[in-house]
């Protein structure tokens, strides 16, 4: 069976993120949660689409339970630029008063969705917040967000692969790469 790369390796500029580099490094922030984390009970907000590869690597390498709550949030509507709103589909259920939150993203770009996610947590008075995304794009953030951990520092460019999509494709690459500028067709 080819890899899910081999169809669409035509479509990348660059591999950034190999799967061996990205599943090193996931198992790491997991590391580093299960010391911060000893002794709770952890309610993971996870952002989708984008998270999902992201979210179901780490969660596995947890060593702790686990409550699961998943958003969608969306600024994009398929582009490769911010609209700069962010709409968010919250379910009815959650409560997170009280609750050792560790807030989850694929990535870091201007800061928007997190924040107005972050405050919204906040505003349900967690006994603590944890932001970890996989990536963090070096660039200026239209607002700021505190991140416990970011998986990769990466350069101002748009990234698809292991959960990340361009106009919803890509998602399922295992790896992470820099969408070449004169594709897709
Ligand atoms: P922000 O609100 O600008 O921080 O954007 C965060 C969201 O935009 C992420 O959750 C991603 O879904 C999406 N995003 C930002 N940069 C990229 C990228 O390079 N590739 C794919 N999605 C991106
Ligand atoms: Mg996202």
């Amino acid at each position: 069976m080819s890899s899910p790369v081999t169809g669409v390796i035509h479509d990348l500029e660059r591999i950034l993120l190999t799967p061996e580099q990205i599943h090193a490094r996931v198992r790491e922030m997991a590391a580093r949660l299960n010391a911060a984390l000893a002794g709770k009970v952890v309610t993971v907000v996870a952002l989708m689409d984008g998270g999902l590869f992201f979210v179901a690597d780490l969660l596995r390498a947890l060593e702790l339970p686990v409550r699961l709550h998943t958003l969608s949030a969306s600024s994009y509507q398929g582009g490769t630029a911010t609209t700069g709103e962010v709409k968010v589909s919250w379910p009815a259920d959650v409560d997170l008063r009280g609750q050792d939150v560790l807030l989850l993203d694929d990535i870091l770009d201007t800061g928007l969705t997190l924040s107005v996610i972050s405050e919204r947590i906040l505003a349900q008075q967690p006994a603590s917040l944890r932001t970890c995304v996989l990536l963090s794009k070096r660039r200026q953030r239209l607002r700021e967000v505190a991140l416990e951990d970011a998986g990769f520092e990466i350069d101002d460019e748009f990234v698809v692969g292991y959960g990340m999509d361009y106009m919803g494709r890509f998602r399922n690459l295992p790896c992470i790469g820099i969408l070449n500028p004169n594709k897709p067709s």
